[in-house]
């Protein structure tokens, strides 16, 4: 088995496919997509997404084994394995509109490889679906005409974007479901050995493909799921004077409950996590578990209640109109290291910013003007009140407050006494990330907030050491 194709080239089936070629060199890689002008990028110096790392991986294999072609039948018929890395957003329309994953990408490839293949293959569930998904495409495959033993494995990505080479280079773990037949076994070691070329056996994990499929929806589901709960413990925080900092701190000491994913921030966002636990709870409805879907749509609830939480708090602060003031807004993309923007928690708080009249100023390092004005506004669409800045200090110029939504590493190196001297007054930092030191910028004279951290008036006191020191020397 010398030959891979990935269908779709988007922030999955590229990095993925990347690191196989670069691990694998004996294996060639050949990575579709129908949208011309992406397979373009692909080939250019300039990739079509941001991902620390990936230039280097891309650039050390792309024309020996790792190919980007819009001639997705052509590779189709040439592979051995065939990876299926499309889209599955959530439906728009029709049964189960908001909920559902839209599979229409997932069954067009499954009819393209019935109608081209003329081998049997391996065809590899990649994208993120609903548990049983294999067997539609089993069904689509069977029905094709040639009578040819095609083979269907669930292999779930796990990467996070931002980290999506670190990820590749190091999984935590491999997924690979099967048919728990001779042939379905078969099958899950001919992938497995593709894996095994760096990732150690025992971070393969094999199971039944029912498994697997739903695997990869409840895993992110439980990461979604921490995030709302400390979130929603962030607001108590604010109204009590507990830090959730500390409070994370304290809790993630608990061997049981871990340090991960504590970290409270002005909501999830991303194409995969919201989008994933309306899929699972979609499915808990259908599959007749009412209860379970109410359970995990909270977490989406509390999720878009903090992010208007934080743009209501922003609004409050400012003396209850933001109207016609200036709002920097520092970050766009979902979360830092990446250009992605999809369910980013900033399009809510930018529109909610703009809903009440206010003049808003965005800046990120990493995404296009076009992309952010289409984002929050829709596509051809422009306002005045929207304008996007070239940096930071820009951003602040004239602002009445800051706003940081993305973790950015450089939005913590600003220089806020710089910044404090062009923007109006009192002037506000609204810390989304809980990323600056807001004592510092307290006493440089900024009214300033972060998520679950004690207004200045609730903070508990601070002794400072030389009153302390007679204290301590007393007892
Ligand atoms: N983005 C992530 O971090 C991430 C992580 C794990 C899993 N996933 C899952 O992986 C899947 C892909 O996600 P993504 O972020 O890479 O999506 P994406 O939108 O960036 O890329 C999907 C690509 O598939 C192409 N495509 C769709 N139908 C096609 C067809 N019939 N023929 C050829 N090309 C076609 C599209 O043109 C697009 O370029 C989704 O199911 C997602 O849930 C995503």
């Amino acid at each position: 088995m010398t030959k891979i194709c990935c269908i779709g080239a988007g922030y999955v089936g590229g990095p993925t496919m990347a690191m196989i070629a670069f691990k694998a060199p004996d294996i060639t890689v050949t990575v579709v997509d129908m949208n011309a002008a992406r397979i373009a990028a692909w080939n250019s110096a300039e990739l079509p997404i941001y991902e620390p790392g990936l230039d280097a991986v891309v650039k050390a294999c792309r024309g020996r084994n790792l190919f980007f072609s819009t001639h997705v039948k052509e590779a189709i018929r040439e592979a051995d394995l065939i990876f299926v890395a499309v889209n599955t957003p959530t439906k728009t329309y029709g049964l189960g509109a908001g909920r559902a994953a839209d599979l229409r990408f997932i069954e067009s490839v499954a009819r393209t490889i019935a109608e081209v293949a003329e081998t049997p293959k391996i065809i590899i569930e990649k994208s993120t679906i609903p548990v049983r998904t294999a067997e539609t495409i089993k069904t689509i495959l069977a029905a094709g005409g040639r009578a040819l033993d095609h083979q269907v494995l669930s292999n779930p990505e796990f990467l996070a974007e931002g980290t999506a080479v670190a990820d590749l280079l190091a999984p935590d773990r491999v997924l690979i479901g099967g048919e728990r037949t001779p042939a379905g076994a078969r099958a899950v070691e001919a992938l497995a050995a593709v894996y095994a070329r760096w990732v150690p056996r025992e971070r393969i994990i094999t199971t039944n493909l029912w498994s697997a499929e739903l695997s990869k929806l409840v895993a992110n589901a439980f990461l979604a799921q921490r995030i709302s709960s400390i979130n929603a413990i962030s607001a108590l925080c604010e109204a009590t004077g507990a830090d959730i900092d500390e409070v994370a701190g304290a809790i993630g000491r608990d061997s049981r409950i871990g340090p991960k994913f504590l970290k409270a921030s002005v909501g999830f966002g991303g194409s995969c996590f919201q989008k994933d636990i309306l899929n699972l709870v979609y499915l808990c409805e259908t599959y007749g578990c009412p209860e379970v879907a109410a359970y995990w749509e909270s977490v989406v609830s509390i999720n878009d209640w903090q992010k208007q939480r934080f743009a209501q708090r922003i609004v409050e602060q400012l003396f209850n109109t933001v109207a016609d003031k200036r709002i920097a807004v520092l970050g766009f993309a979902f979360k830092k290291d990446t250009d992605d923007t999809r369910e980013s928690p900033a399009i809510s708080v930018v529109r909610d910013l703009l809903a009440e009249n206010a003049r808003v100023v965005i800046y990120d390092p990493q995404v296009p003007e076009r992309q952010i004005v289409k984002d929050v506004l829709g596509p051809g669409s422009e306002s005045e009140r929207l304008t996007v800045a070239v940096s930071a200090e820009a951003a602040a110029e004239g602002a009445h407050a800051l706003v940081v939504v993305t973790e950015w590493d450089e939005f913590a190196t600003i220089d806020f006494a710089r910044i404090l001297a062009r923007m109006q007054r009192p002037a506000f930092v609204f810390d989304g990330r809980n990323l600056l030191p807001l004592e510092k910028l307290r006493a440089l004279g900024f009214r300033a907030f972060g998520i679950g951290k004690p207004a200045a008036e609730l903070a508990a006191p601070v002794i400072v050491s030389e009153t302390l020191e007679p204290v301590l020397a007393a007892v």
